[in-house]
């Protein structure tokens, strides 16, 4: 599960922080959440409600207001609108007001009245975080349910340094996809998928490609990144995109350059998907200018490209799990298990052309997962759900490798 349309409430309080709540409403809003920002007014000092509202599209709702002065801003409702609340910053002042039962603003009247989980992120000087009273507050603000995003170590707005920094933006992000999504087996690893078509060019303006969308390796990569990897996506050319801001993308164009990004990564990855559907021949001649129309006919001398796929299985080491894909148009099946054997993949997915809502562009496919034991026929369904069982299949796979390791041992 990943934060796309999770309502989440940020409240913001008045510290130097504030600053940083822009860059979390932007991380946030990148991953497709829904953010309203509830300001405190003493905050607004320190970052505009102006700049706020614009980055959350969404007006900053600092005051309680009537009805009859614009639209509604019940405390309760907009309590129990949210999945999640976050106050960062969190001042040692509203800390001691939700510790203590003081809704003297919007902010704290939301919080008393959210039943969604809440989580804090304090920000302030290093004395003030060790005072006893605000490690009282913090601690019975634990203790009754809510969550402490915990300050960090560095340069104090103050000159001094210590702990009081308010946590990052990514961290915060971080804390948050883990609640949401506590399974993570794939946390502290590295995954790499090649996706979308490859461009070989004939002139500066003229190339040979294909239909590849990227929707498939999109998908691959959310899933990876929602299961806690790390994610380098070696970007082709595509039609779609993702909304998911923490993947890393690498943008190339042409088989030569998606080969030689995918072998910088390689040897760091615990993973690697070739989901791109690459070019196996590129012009052998390039023509620098635009080729000029002359004669009837034209013939193209084509070069191999190098398979990338192969060529970096061959060097897989043993903790490493490489899978392919195969696009096959006669005896699918049959070529499909040659091709995982023939380019040293551990696994092979055969993109099934019986249905016609199948393989590029399509936000569905239908595949058929073939592993060194198993062949595993997934029905037509969305290329998400196909990635969420092709991992839970590389899982098992891994699994079983792991286990028969142990045995021969
Ligand atoms: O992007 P979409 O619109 O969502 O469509 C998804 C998809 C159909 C592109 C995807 O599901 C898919 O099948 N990708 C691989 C297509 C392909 O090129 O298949 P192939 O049978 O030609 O290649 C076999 C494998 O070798 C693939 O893993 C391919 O990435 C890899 N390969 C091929 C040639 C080459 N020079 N280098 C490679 O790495």
């Amino acid at each position: 599960m990943s934060l796309k349309f999770k309502k989440i409430l940020i409240g913001v309080c008045g510290g130097i922080a504030a600053y940083k709540s822009a860059h979390l409403i932007r991380l946030f809003k990148k991953q497709g959440a829904e953010v309203q920002v509830i300001m405190t007014p003493e905050s607004t000092a320190f970052i505009s409600p102006l700049t706020l509202s614009t980055l959350s599209e969404k007006p900053v709702l600092i005051h309680f207001q009537k009805k009859t002065e614009g639209e509604w801003n019940n405390h309760v409702a907009l309590g129990l609108w949210a999945d999640v609340m976050i106050i960062a910053p969190a001042t040692a002042h509203t800390l001691g007001k939700m510790a203590n039962g003081i809704a003297d603003n919007l902010l704290t009247a939301v919080y008393f009245s959210a039943r969604c989980p809440v989580f804090f992120a304090p920000a302030m000087d290093l004395d003030m975080l060790i005072h006893p009273s605000v490690k009282r507050n913090i601690e019975y603000l634990q203790s009754i349910g809510n969550y402490l995003i915990d300050a960090e170590v560095g340069e104090l707005a103050s000159g001094l340094y210590g702990k009081g920094r308010m946590a990052e933006p990514e961290h915060i992000i971080q804390t948050i996809e883990k609640f949401f999504c506590p399974y993570r087996p794939l946390e502290g690893k590295k995954v790499m998928i090649t996706l979308g078509a490859t461009r070989e060019y004939l002139d500066p303006v003229r190339y040979i490609t294909n239909a590849s969308s990227g929707k498939m390796g999109f998908a691959l990569a959310e899933h990876a990144h929602n299961l806690g990897a790390e994610v380098f996506a070696i970007v082709g050319s595509v039609s779609s995109q993702t909304s998911n801001s923490q993947i890393h993308q690498i943008h190339v164009k042409t088989a030569l350059e998606m080969f030689e990004k995918s072998r910088e990564l390689f040897s760091l990855m615990d993973y690697a998907i070739f989901c791109a559907a690459v070019a196996d021949y590129r012009p052998k001649t390039v023509h620098s200018q635009k080729m000029k129309k002359s004669s009837e006919t034209v013939t193209l001398e084509l070069i191999k490209n190098p398979d990338i796929a192969q060529e970096l299985s061959k060097f897989k080491k043993e903790h490493q799990i490489t899978v392919g894909f195969a696009l096959e148009t006669e005896q699918a099946l049959e070529n499909a298990r040659l091709k995982r054997i023939r380019k040293h993949l551990d696994i092979i997915v055969m993109n099934s052309i019986e249905n016609p809502q199948s393989t590029f562009e399509y936000d569905t496919n239908q595949v058929v997962v073939i592993t060194p034991t198993q062949e595993i026929s997934l029905p037509l369904k969305s290329k998400k759900e196909i990635a969420q069982d092709i991992w839970k299949i590389i899982l098992s796979f891994e699994k079983e490798k792991s286990s028969q390791r142990h045995e021969s041992l």
